[in-house]
Parts: structure tokens; sequence; C-alpha cells
């Protein structure tokens, strides 16, 4: 079978979020126990919704900074960025023409960022599924930690997978590079695993915290929307006391969150800071009103944060330092990336 593989990105654009923070970059720290890992500032994404940007060198820093100063290390895992190894779009040229534009079309993420002016989008953001895919895949990883969002671009990767492997079956067997694998209940013969999503954890998709019906954002308007990971502690505390919540106490049982989604967002929100279960921390705080909750919310997001906020700006002001670890990672990812393109052309016949 494939040898478990662990890889994810971030994209360069701009102030990291709890929402990042808690669906993305915390399970990626988790994960680095017992797997090997591979961590990736995606600035090909960055350029797919935006394409000229003010200080790109600074947020690939600063998404690199996140990365090791929540805990990942850059010496047993990889950590780089995704331009210094050309591979990534070498592969995801490949994909496009593996993918179909009905599948893309299908998209949700598409239809939110390019919005009403559909036309005037880049071809980059509606083909920016099958880079994702080949960000994956260029390393035949097999598990992806992700935020909820990204749920239907790693389906999607699983198709482009299970298509190139269908279409080249006989070319696959041709040489010795493939895998005896179970997709589902079915034995197959593959190049590329079936990549799992990961998903899980009590904060799979952290709401804005001025409208529970809104996905906390890089780009909302409203700075109150999200906990930023730069923001100092009376910024978080100043934010989580206006949130928006109801005038009801907080349930016993997690039932009682149904219908409640700010408060449904931050006892999520507090239970994957405290890696608890949403039932535990209802076990502690149900009954209790917000005057009660929010203090103890508040306490235990600067706990977690602020020596994150710390470490990371630590780490920006050292360029060199950050560079040379930028630099290194994407040594060894290349040389990952490589042996896979090397296997991929010849499986093609190029
Ligand atoms: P963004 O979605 O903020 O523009 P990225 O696309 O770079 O940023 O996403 C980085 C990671 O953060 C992805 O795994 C994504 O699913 C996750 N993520 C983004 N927003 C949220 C959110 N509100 N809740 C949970 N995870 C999120
Ligand atoms: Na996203």
């Amino acid at each position: 079978d494939f040898k478990p593989l662990v890889f994810s990105g971030v994209q360069p654009t701009g102030n990291l979020h709890l929402g990042n923070y808690l669906g993305a970059i915390r399970k990626f720290v988790a994960l680095q126990e017992n797997n090997d890992c591979i961590y990736c500032v995606v600035d090909l994404h960055a350029i797919t919704a935006q394409l000229v940007h003010e200080d790109m060198p600074g947020q690939i820093r600063a998404i690199a900074a996140a990365f090791i100063a929540s805990g990942i290390d850059p010496e047993k895992h990889i950590v780089f960025n995704q331009s210094a190894v050309p591979q990534h779009a070498e592969l995801a040229w490949i994909f496009n023409c593996v993918a179909r534009i009905g599948w893309m079309n299908r998209m949700t993420q598409f239809k939110d960022k390019a919005g009403k002016d559909r036309e005037n989008a880049s071809l980059g953001l509606f083909a920016y599924p099958s880079l994702m895919a080949a960000d994956i895949l260029v390393y035949r990883a097999t598990h992806v930690p992700v935020g909820d969002d990204q749920k239907q671009h790693l389906e999607l990767a699983r198709d482009i997978a299970q298509k190139f492997n269908n279409d080249f079956m006989e070319h696959i067997r041709r040489t010795d590079y493939g895998v005896d694998t179970m997709v589902g209940e079915e034995h197959v013969h593959a190049y590329f695993p079936a990549v799992e999503p990961l998903i899980d954890g009590p904060a799979p998709r952290v709401m804005s915290l001025r409208d529970g019906t809104k996905k906390m954002s890089k780009s909302d308007a409203s700075d109150l929307s999200r906990i930023n990971l730069m923001d100092d502690a009376e910024m978080i505390a100043k934010k989580i006391r206006k949130a928006k919540t109801d005038p009801d106490a907080l349930p016993s049982e997690v039932e009682g969150l149904k219908g409640r989604p700010e408060a449904d967002n931050l006892v999520g929100i507090y239970a994957a800071l405290a890696d608890k279960t949403k039932e535990e921390v209802l076990q502690e705080f149900g009954g209790q009103q917000f005057s009660v909750f929010k203090p103890a919310l508040i306490d235990l997001s600067v706990a977690v944060l602020a020596p994150i906020t710390g470490e990371m700006r630590r780490l920006m002001d050292d360029t060199s330092h950050i560079d040379g670890i930028l630099r290194k990672g994407g040594e060894r990812a290349r040389v990952r990336a490589e042996k896979t393109m090397k296997q991929v052309r010849e499986i093609i016949g190029f």
C-alpha cells in the first residue's frame, strides 16, 4: 500500500486568522508526532485571485513563521514555498488535461471567489483545484489536514488521481511504479493514492464572530469578525467581548447548540483550543451565561495564541533565518517531487 504521508498548504495572502489556525495549522502540529509531513506556503495559489501583491516575500515568511511558531519542526518535516518546486506547476498542467471542465464548473469556491464577473476571473482561479491536486499528489501524499471549506477540492483531487490511474492503467503496469491498494472495497493497482481529507475535530469551520452563518475569513471587511494570529491580548479580548451571541445560557448537551450558530461556534473554538470535545466543554459550562463563558474563552485564547504571536514576530524579524529554512525545505521537497515527476513523465510517454 501507499506509505502514509501528510501534506497541506496555506496561502500567503495576509491576515492569518483563528480559522486557519484551528482548521489547519494546529492539526499540522498534532500530526507531525506520528507522521512524515510536508507543509507548504502556496504562493502560486495566492496569485489566482489577485495577481500583484504588495509584499509577497513578507507574506511568504509570515506563513512559514506561523507554521514554526505553532510548533512545526522544519528539521524533522519539510516546510517550503511552492514556487521553489516547479514540479507542482508541471504536474498541474498534466492534471489540467486529466480533469474535465464539467468537474471544475461544480466548484463552489470558484463561484464564491469569482463573484458576479465570472468572465473576468483568471483562468488560474478556475484551475486552482487542479494545482491543489498536484501539490498533494506530486508527493503521492495520502492525508491532507484542511478546514471544511476544502472538502470539495479534495474530492476533486481523488477524481483526478482515479482518472489518471485508470487512463494510464496499462502504462502504469508496464513500469514497477504502481502500488496495490484498496479503494473502498476494491483492490486496484494505482500510481496515485486516493487522498484522505482530515477535516474532523470540534472546529472544522470556524465562523465569523459577527455573523454565525459566515465563515471566518481573511477577506471579511470587518476586522471584528476574526481573531488574527497577530492580534495582541487586548485585541483578542475586545473581539471576543463584542462577539455576537444570544441571550440564553449555554446548554449542557451538544444537542442544545442546534439553531444557535454563534454559541456553537464559540463552544467549538473553546474545545479546539483546549483539545477537548464540545461535550466536555458543555459539561464544564452548561447552564452558565456568556458573561461567564466569554472571559474563560478570552483567557484560553490568549494563553494559546500569545506565545505563538510572540514567536512569529521574533521569526519574522530574522528574515535570513526563515529564508534559510524555506530554502532547505525547498531543496528537500524538490528531490521528492522530481522523483515522482520522472516516473509520471515515463508513464505518460514523454
Ligand atoms: P483562507 O481560506 O483563509 O483564504 P487558505 O485558503 O490559505 O486561507 O486556507 C488555509 C487553510 O485554512 C485551509 O486548510 C482552509 O480550509 C483553512 N481555513 C480557512 N478558513 C477557515 C475557517 N473559517 N475555519 C476552518 N478552517 C479554515
Ligand atoms: Na480557503
